[in-house]
């Protein structure tokens, strides 16, 4: 079976494009390397044995993605992680998100508009400040905090109307909670841009050196330590739920052809929890401060993973030991051994 994976040189989709291998798929990427490295390509042939095939452009290209489609109409299959995902930089350029986002998803659905399976990558960010925990797929959604947060729930509502109308198209939207760390292999991991604005990040590159201290935003939440709680998830895990949700749509389980699942742990950890783990699991010791809060943060969030467990028949492995772990490797790695 040939897949297509858009933005599968960035770090979710490189991880994905393993695992699909690994599952016996016959992998295509799409990107246009706006936030991601051409040498990912290398990385990712050092880990299968093989190198994808690799397109470069962009697909806010309408043009090219139907010469696209076209010329590989045996696609039975597209995840779609391209997007921009910066949710400070989305409120100070608003309409490069909703272009990108928007455009690309698009281009692809109109492209690709008959018998096709589709995973589209959500976000918790949908959900806002839920009011019950963990909260499960039919909470509703909030109104977004950013310009990036309403490109995700847009996003949803364009894929169940589309699907409403196209019989053919099935689709599953994947909720993702926060995910972290890197593949076992330290070859592949997250690269972010300039200073990290997510915890995980800035912790690696403050404990190899690159930054100062952390600092902790708010210890004045309502939650047992103060600090604010997410659902991590490691992103080798999220990459099999990928591969979980197509085989779900190949081997006809959907119920109906627009769905939605969470893709966390279930487990709620607080930033300090993060903090101690990372300095229990690697033995570094690092530098924090409390700060304020950051805006437009939420109190606590982690999903019910019921939902995934029963009907995609997947479930997260990894703990926070090994998210820590991994994503130190990785920062000790491409220190080593730098892309540019
Ligand atoms: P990433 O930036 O590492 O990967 C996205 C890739 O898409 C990059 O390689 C980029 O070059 C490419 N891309 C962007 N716009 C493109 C375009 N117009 N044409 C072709 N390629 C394009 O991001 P990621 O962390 O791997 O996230 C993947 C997806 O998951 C995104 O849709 C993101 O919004 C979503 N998501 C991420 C998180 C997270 O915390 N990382 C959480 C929830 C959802
Ligand atoms: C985690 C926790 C921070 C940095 C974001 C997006 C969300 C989703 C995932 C895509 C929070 C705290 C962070 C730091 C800190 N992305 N923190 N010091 O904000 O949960 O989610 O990424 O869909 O949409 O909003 O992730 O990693 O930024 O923060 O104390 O230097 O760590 O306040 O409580 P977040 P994060």
């Amino acid at each position: 079976m040939k897949i297509l994976v858009t933005g599968g040189t960035g770090y979710i989709g490189s991880h994905t494009v393993v695992e699909l291998h690994q599952a016996g798929y016959e992998v295509l990427i799409v990107d246009d390397l706006s936030n991601s490295n051409i040498r990912i390509l290398d990385q990712i042939e050092a880990i299968i044995g093989k190198k994808p095939l690799f397109f470069q452009f962009d697909l806010c290209d309408e043009q090219m993605v139907k010469a696209f489609a076209e010329q590989n109409a045996d696609i039975s299959g597209v995840i779609h992680f391209a997007a921009s995902k910066a949710v400070g930089e989305s409120v100070e350029k608003p309409l490069k998100y909703y272009r990108n986002n928007f455009f690309s998803l698009i281009n692809l659905l109109q492209a690709f508009n008959s018998r096709l399976n589709f995973v589209f990558s959500s976000s918790c960010t949908v959900y806002g400040q839920p009011d019950q925990l963990p909260v499960n797929e039919s909470a509703p959604v909030k109104k977004a905090e950013s310009p990036y947060g309403n490109t995700k729930q847009i996003a949803e509502e364009i894929l169940a109307e589309t699907c409403a109308v196209s019989p053919d198209l099935n689709v599953i939207s994947l909720r993702y909670f926060n995910p972290v760390g890197a593949h076992k292999s330290a070859l592949i991991g997250e690269l972010p841009n300039g200073v990290p604005q997510n915890l995980v990040p800035f912790i690696t590159q403050s404990a190899i050196g690159k930054r100062g201290p952390i600092t902790v935003y708010g210890n004045d939440y309502n939650t047992p330590d103060g600090s604010a709680i997410r659902d991590y998830i490691h992103v080798v895990d999220l990459a099999k739920a990928h591969v979980a949700a197509l085989k779900r749509m190949e081997e006809g389980r959907s119920e109906g052809n627009y769905e939605v699942f969470n893709v966390g742990t279930g487990k709620g950890s607080s930033v300090l929890e993060i903090i101690a783990a990372f300095e229990s699991s690697t033995g570094e010791k690092l530098n924090y401060q409390i700060g304020p809060r950051r805006e437009g943060d939420i109190e606590q969030i982690y999903g019910s993973v019921d939902k995934s467990a029963e009907k995609l028949g997947w479930k997260a492995e990894l703990g926070i030991e090994e998210m820590m772990r991994s994503a130190w490797e990785w920062e000790k790695y491409i220190k080593a051994n730098p892309f540019e």
